[in-house]
């Protein structure tokens, strides 16, 4: 029988089903960083985009490498092919990709530049990354999420200060301590820019909203509240005050007893766990909340029997209630295809 429009948006697609609060079996399924290096197919189509960050901000090709995974394993979800770079790439921040040496942008460090940044990300560099969206919709299976998304303002800012990635985020740490005013203003900026970009994301056809804290674990515990909980709660109000009906997976990476206040105030649906949180709090979490989770990529990388043991010890602790199989993070780009196919097929228990 042909469902109608309605009964799926109201949880037909078993990763919305979840967010609802219902358990499904087997578990939906994606991966973080789903669409990468690991896939030949993703390589050829970077290779013709020549670079990066073109290959973010041209629908066709965006759409085409967001849907690769999606057709080759059969996932339950899409997630946008973009970056969190692009809302500084937005607000006028000169942003590039190095090659083999990640993110590269002009550093932030001074109390000036922060307050003249514009008030508003800039719709036409945005323009592209919404018809991506609506090309991605238009592809998709009627079983299929699609998830759009923006990094957290504090992970956002980390790379906005630093230029780049650090091992210890050392940069936005010490321009917080200095220009405290200025620090709470750029979480500011970056907060209102994100909810303009998502309820773009959701208008173009997104389904669900990650929000990616990847640098959530070095913030001391005395500004957690303000650096990561509070800008997060600030998205998801601003957000479901056009949109009420917008559903959020929060990733806090690398927190573990802070995940309990960040659940509380952020208002999200879903967490995504790190592979750093332990089971039996998973379990205790997902009386609250559904959650995500949480493979360590090295162990899909690795394969053999330490990767199924470790994929039947997540389903045995959580595919009983409300639960999305993912990784810890993002898919290595050295984890061969079949390692995958053998995640999948166990996670599914062989029925697909
Ligand atoms: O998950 C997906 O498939 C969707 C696309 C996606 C990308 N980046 C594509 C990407 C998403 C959701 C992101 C989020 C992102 N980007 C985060 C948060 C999540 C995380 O992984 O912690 C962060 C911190 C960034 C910033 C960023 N972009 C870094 C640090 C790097 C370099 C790391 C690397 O793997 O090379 C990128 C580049 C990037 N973003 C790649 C992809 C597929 C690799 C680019 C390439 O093809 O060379």
């Amino acid at each position: 029988m042909e469902e109608d429009v309605q009964s799926v948006s109201m949880g037909t697609k078993p990763l919305l089903r979840v967010l609802g609060g219902k358990g499904t079996t087997p578990p939906p399924v994606w991966m973080m960083r789903q669409a990468g290096r690991y896939l030949p197919e993703y390589r050829a189509v970077r290779e013709k985009a020549g670079g990066f960050l073109n290959l973010c901000l041209t629908p066709e090709l965006a759409a085409e490498v967001t849907l690769q995974p999606v057709k080759r394993f059969g996932l339950d979800a899409a997630i946008l092919f973009s970056d969190i770079l692009v809302v500084p790439l937005a607000l006028g921040r000169k942003v590039w990709f190095a090659e083999g040496e990640g993110p590269r942008l002009e550093p932030l460090s001074d109390v000036k530049t922060v307050g003249g940044l514009p008030r508003e990300a800039d719709a036409n560099t945005l323009a592209p990354i919404y018809d991506t969206v609506r090309r991605v919709k238009a592809a998709l299976g009627r079983e299929t999420t699609l998830i759009g998304f923006c990094g957290a303002p504090w992970t956002v800012a980390t790379y906005m200060i630093a230029g780049r990635g650090t091992a210890d985020q050392a940069p936005p740490l010490k321009f917080a301590a200095q220009e405290p005013a200025a620090f709470a203003d750029l979480l500011n900026r970056l907060s209102e820019a994100s909810i303009g970009y998502l309820l773009g994301q959701l208008e173009a056809g997104a389904e669900v909203l990650q929000i990616f804290d990847t640098w959530a674990g070095v913030v001391p515990d005395k500004d957690f509240d303000r650096w990561c909980i509070m800008p997060v709660q600030t998205i998801v109000d601003g957000v479901r005050a056009k949109v009420p009906s917008a559903r959020f997976i929060g990733f806090p990476r690398g927190v573990d007893l802070r995940l309990l206040p960040y659940i509380e105030k952020t208002g999200v649906d879903c967490v995504s766990l790190g592979w750093n949180v332990k089971l039996e709090f998973a379990r205790e979490l997902q009386e609250s909340l559904p959650v995500q989770g949480n493979l360590k990529p090295e162990i899909l990388r690795d394969g053999g029997p330490a990767l199924d043991r470790a994929v039947d010890e997540i389903l045995e602790a959580l595919a009983g209630g409300p639960f999305i199989f993912n990784l810890g993070h993002g898919i290595l780009p050295d984890t061969p295809i079949a390692h995958v196919e053998r995640m999948l097929m166990r996670v599914r228990g062989n029925r697909r």
